[in-house]
């Protein structure tokens, strides 16, 4: 027996309609006036949509989607499935429950759309991206017309629903209000006699895509200011650039028409997961330019929104998990401390063995059994993530720092009605000398493997001032367990207030806060190191000439004397009768270093050397002969000046 809501009476007329081959009309309604807007589009980006697309067909158990478009034209969009199709029942919940979603509840259990024991967890054991019941209503930013075909296996029919959605008028809206039911749009359903009765899975079309969402996916905009002048528009102030790449354009403005090829960086009889993988390489070959680009630069919208989509859904990285590397891959792996004025320890792994290994993380490994493949116009999405063999840089550290921690905090303290249960995560964060696209520096949180926040460059609002590295940081934080009830219904945002997002928040300022001490120290370590190996060969070059001229002038009976130069009062102590001593301040000019850096240190060191190598070489010429001590200060104060004299 189905439960509450779940009246069953479309999904008797539609089985009905099988024999019959009669259409089934029913209204798309909801009790909840604001859901009623959802239908008028809350989601702000075409990728958003096929975010919630493409993650209901993982919450169905496909292993396969296909999006299929008719790029660059854009008029028509289709995203198909191997999930395990909508049964009656499940369309005629589906049509009554806007806003409520049967993922995560008993009603889900008998419907078949979760577990049957466990209504968290999909049949196939994955846990639920869906939660609310309006992601496939994500649809009204593309379009108002759109049909779901689908099939059950084992099922001799197949399912097609056309639905076509209303935008609300605030008149309509407040007549709604008396009959208690808000209707977002109509739908017929009919089925259809299938030949494979195993086959399963939904095909979602959306037919006749909105002019907005048309010209956004087509770079319009911009191509229309790339082209200005062949438009007529000479007047274009804003003139921008072609991007890189792009799936090109057919425009038609004021009368005329642009044709601009396409330029992808993949060939077309590139296998999918080839074509992916040279979209991610060409940006990676941004990095060794001098500018930090954004997404938008490089690519078109197209590209843009494929490379976005990637990063939101469930999907394995381009080159491995983060957790995957292994020591070779990085300058120094850190496991972050959970305590608040904690420090990270260094750790140690021997040569083929992973981060995830040595640190006992499930990130990336769990989340996929059945495998879960997602193409778009035959290109195989990935995560566009990768850290290994990039070129190396003109910065101290030239390989990335990698920071890994998880934590399952203690949250006794805060009251059970607030807690929102319990929370658990792992985490990385990676410091590269340049994070490309620019669009990657920041902290991504991913819910189940899902995100649809992407990166957020303030760090959950870091409020210390450290511009520069901040932009040097990208992080992925994975949630196993909590803060989805923290996510706002078009998953693009946080509820700020939720515990769970201020446990989170704090626990990533405390580790910016351990890369950044960590990444300071590494660096000035090496650049110290660099700085004495750079002290060590200039004074062996100095003292190469000094014996070659105590060779020439004095030949091999004599060997040069040790020069010292002492501070005042410490004279006596370190030297010896053969060395000849003078004073530090009589020779050197005043310090004009302020700071102490050991930059200016390894200054001075340089050139006391060089001061050593001069009296040397004037003892070996006899100059000092006849001199005073004073008047050979002198004199090696006035060549030092000449050589350190300063223009302006
Ligand atoms: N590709 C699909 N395959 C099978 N069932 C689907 C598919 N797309 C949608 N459904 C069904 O339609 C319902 C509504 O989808 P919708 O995305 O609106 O809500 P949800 O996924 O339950 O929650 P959320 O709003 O959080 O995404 C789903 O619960 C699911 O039962
Ligand atoms: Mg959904």
């Amino acid at each position: 027996m189905l439960g509450e809501g779940l009246s069953g009476k479309i999904a008797e007329k539609i089985i009905q309609g099988r024999t019959s081959g009669e259409v089934v009309t029913a209204r798309l309604s909801t009790s909840e006036r604001i859901l009623a807007r959802v239908t008028d589009g809350i989601y702000r980006q075409p990728s958003s949509s096929l975010r919630e697309l493409v993650a209901n067909a993982y919450d169905a158990d496909a292993t396969h989607v296909h999006i299929l478009t008719d790029a660059p034209r854009f008029q028509k969009i289709i995203v198909r499935d191997n999930g395990r199709g909508l049964s009656a029942h499940v369309l005629d919940y589906v049509i009554h429950s806007i806003g409520g979603s049967a993922k995560r509840t008993f009603s889900g259990m008998e419907l078949g759309v979760s577990d049957a024991g466990d209504p968290k967890i999909s049949p196939g054991g994955r846990r639920f991206i869906g939660k609310i019941g309006i992601g496939l209503f994500s649809i009204a930013q593309l379009t108002n017309h759109f049909q779901i075909i689908t099939k059950v296996a084992g099922e001799k029919y197949r399912t097609f629903v056309d639905i076509i959605l209303h935008t609300h008028s605030e008149d309509q809206m407040a007549e709604d209000v008396q009959r208690k039911t808000f209707d977002t749009g109509s739908v017929e359903i009919w089925s259809v006699q299938a030949e494979d009765v195993e086959a399963h899975g939904t095909e979602i079309v959306l037919i006749n895509i909105k002019n907005s969402a048309k010209e956004l996916l087509q770079s319009r905009e911009r191509w229309l200011s790339v082209k200005g002048e062949q438009f007529g528009d000479e007047l274009n102030p804003k003139k921008e650039e072609a991007p890189s790449f792009h799936i090109g354009a057919h425009i038609i403005q004021n009368g005329y028409e642009i044709i601009e090829p396409r330029r992808l960086p993949w060939a077309d009889d590139d296998n999918p997961a080839e074509k992916f993988s040279k979209l991610v390489e060409a940006m990676a070959n941004e990095l060794g330019g001098r500018t930090n680009p954004l997404l938008s630069q490089i690519f078109d919208n197209y590209l843009s929104t494929i490379w976005t989509l990637s990063l939101a859904v469930p999907l394995n990285y381009s080159d491995g998990h983060p957790f995957s590397y292994s020591k070779k891959d990085t300058a120094a792996i850190f496991q972050l401390s959970n305590k608040p004025k904690g420090h990270p320890t260094e750790i140690n792994i021997q040569g083929e063995q992973t981060i995830r290994e040595v640190l006992k993380l499930t990130a990336g490994v769990e989340n996929s059994p059945l495998g879960f493949d997602v193409f778009i116009d035959g290109i195989q999405l990935s995560r566009p993530i990768k850290f290994r063999d990039l070129p190396e840089s003109r910065n101290a550290l030239k390989k990335p720092l990698l920071m890994v921690g998880s934590h399952k905090p203690d949250l006794t303290s805060v009251p059970e009605e607030y807690r929102g249960g319990e929370l658990r995560f792992e985490a990385y964060l990676f410091w590269t000398p340049k994070v490309v696209p620019a669009d990657h520096a920041g902290v991504l949180i991913r819910i189940n493997e899902a995100s649809g926040t992407l990166f957020d460059p303030t760090f959950l609002n870091y409020q210390i001032a450290e511009l520069t590295r901040l932009r040097q940081i990208t992080a992925e934080i994975f949630v196993k367990e909590g803060l989805d009830s923290a996510l706002n219904i078009d998953r693009e945002s946080f509820n700020y207030s939720h515990p769970h997002y201020q446990y989170i928040k704090k626990w990533l300022h405390s580790a910016l806060r351990q890369l950044a001490s960590t990444q300071k120290r590494l660096s000035k370590e090496i650049r110290d190191q660099e700085r004495d190996s750079q002290l060590q060969s200039h004074r062996n070059e100095l003292q190469k000439t000094i014996e070659e001229t105590w060779m020439k002038t004095r030949g091999d009976e004599e060997i040069p004397p040790e020069v010292v130069f002492v501070e005042k009062g410490k004279q006596r102590e370190l030297t010896t009768i053969s060395d000849i001593v003078y004073s530090k301040e009589e020779v050197f000019p005043e310090r004009k270093f302020s700071r102490n850096s050991s930059a200016s240190i390894a200054e001075e060191k340089k050139l006391e050397e060089q001061a050593k190598a001069l009296a040397s070489v004037l003892i070996a010429y006899g100059i000092f002969e006849e001199m005073t001590v004073k008047e050979q200060q002198d004199l090696l104060k006035a060549i030092v000046r000449i050589f350190t004299v300063e223009s302006n």
